[in-house]
């Protein structure tokens, strides 16, 4: 097994370190795999210039898996649009065909009272989202910003083909079929004529799954009915933009984006894991970064790229034991119990694999 690792900006090297560290303790174990290491994002720009270089290009197609932190920084936000560290991040799933974006939002039992929600709305909840992540507007053409008629105008297309809006249906039924056998596309069928073929492709997919029940949903009203009633989802699939929006609402659900992984994965399972949250530079080099999202994102890699579903539960295990003991990192802090930073948090998880 081959892992590329591309630590990023901010908070990432920390988060990272962690997970490497609950990967060598596997690696203690039996499992065998190789890391490499790469640069995306900021500190790719600040080497080379680009934020997905040639050679983390050459690192990542020859990995079977990647683990990747976060990129992005303030220090960048002048940057040109190429040359800016989302830049790599985006550049990098579609080069590698990554288009299933898979964001579970489990709320451990533990962490109920952290979450916004009252404890009873959200106890008990798990609901994956599965995000098309290669096209929509993030990568419609034309885009831009142009002068017209004295002004400035911007625009951006939002654009699937039923090829694309296909193929991510088939993976959210596939996951569907795998859990509750419940399906809610969402979309703006109403307004928008890109996602009214979302729907008339996702429900001629439906047919070849007869035994999971799809609904449709519009987007706006999956935003309500997220913090109405999370607990009526079971899969949601759904568009590039409406899942990166929805995937941070439901992530609040579960006490902090801190505890989300995340998996993008192609045609045949190659994936790029990583936590959901982005870069924290705020925080960053201060060991008080939240890093179970980026550990629970190396389960994720085990159960989908290498099939090591015990080697994952493992993990998903520990990090349920460090928080039944009372650990807690900043974010999802309580009163009464331990806060502790980064490093203390990784230590907790190693000491229950
Ligand atoms: C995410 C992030 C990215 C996205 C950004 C950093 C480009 O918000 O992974 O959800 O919008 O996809
Ligand atoms: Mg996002």
């Amino acid at each position: 097994m081959k892992i590329a690792v591309l630590a990023g900006d901010g908070i990432g090297p920390e988060i990272i370190a962690q997970a490497i560290n609950v990967l060598n303790a596997l690696k203690a174990d039996g499992l065998d795999f190789e890391l490499e290491h790469g640069l995306i994002g900021g500190c790719a720009v600040d080497a080379t210039g680009e934020p997905y270089p040639e050679a983390t290009h050459a690192l990542v197609t020859q990995a079977d898996a990647i683990l990747l932190g976060a990129v992005g920084g303030p220090q960048y936000d002048a940057l040109p649009r190429p040359q800016r560290p989302e830049r790599g991040l985006l550049a990098i799933r579609k080069a590698l065909n990554l288009f299933a974006n898979l964001r579970p939002a489990i709320l451990y039992a533990e962490l109920a009272e952290a979450s916004s929600l009252k404890p009873e709305v959200v106890a008990g909840l798990d609901i994956m989202i599965v995000r098309e992540l290669t096209g929509d507007i993030y990568f419609g053409e034309p885009r831009g910003i142009k002068q017209r008629d004295g002004q400035r105008v911007g625009f951006n297309t939002m654009i699937y083909s039923e090829a694309e809006i296909r193929r991510i249906a088939h993976v959210a039924f596939q996951a569907a079929d795998k859990r509750n056998k419940k399906l809610c596309s969402v979309d703006k069928m109403n307004v928008l004529e890109c996602t009214q073929l979302w729907r008339d492709v996702v429900i001629e997919v439906a047919k070849e799954y007869p035994q999971v029940a799809l609904s449709h949903m519009l987007v706006d009203n999956a935003a309500m009915q997220l913090v109405r009633e999370p607990k009526q989802f079971d899969v949601i699939v759904t568009g590039n933009m409406f899942g990166d929006i929805l995937s941070d609402e439901a992530s609040m659900l579960t006490g902090s984006i801190g505890m989300l992984p995340s998996a993008s994965l192609d045609e045949n399972n190659k994936g790029l894991y990583e936590p959901i949250h982005g870069s924290a530079p705020d925080i960053a080099g201060q060991d008080v970064a939240n890093p179970l999202a980026t550990i629970l994102s190396v389960a994720m890699m085990l159960r989908y790229t290498f099939n090591q579903e015990e080697a994952a539960l493992r993990i998903e295990n520990a990090v349920q034991k460090v928080l039944q003991q009372g650990f807690r990192t900043s974010d999802i802090a309580a009163p009464g119990l331990q806060t502790v930073g980064t490093q203390a948090m990784g230590d907790a998880v190693l000491s229950h694999l």
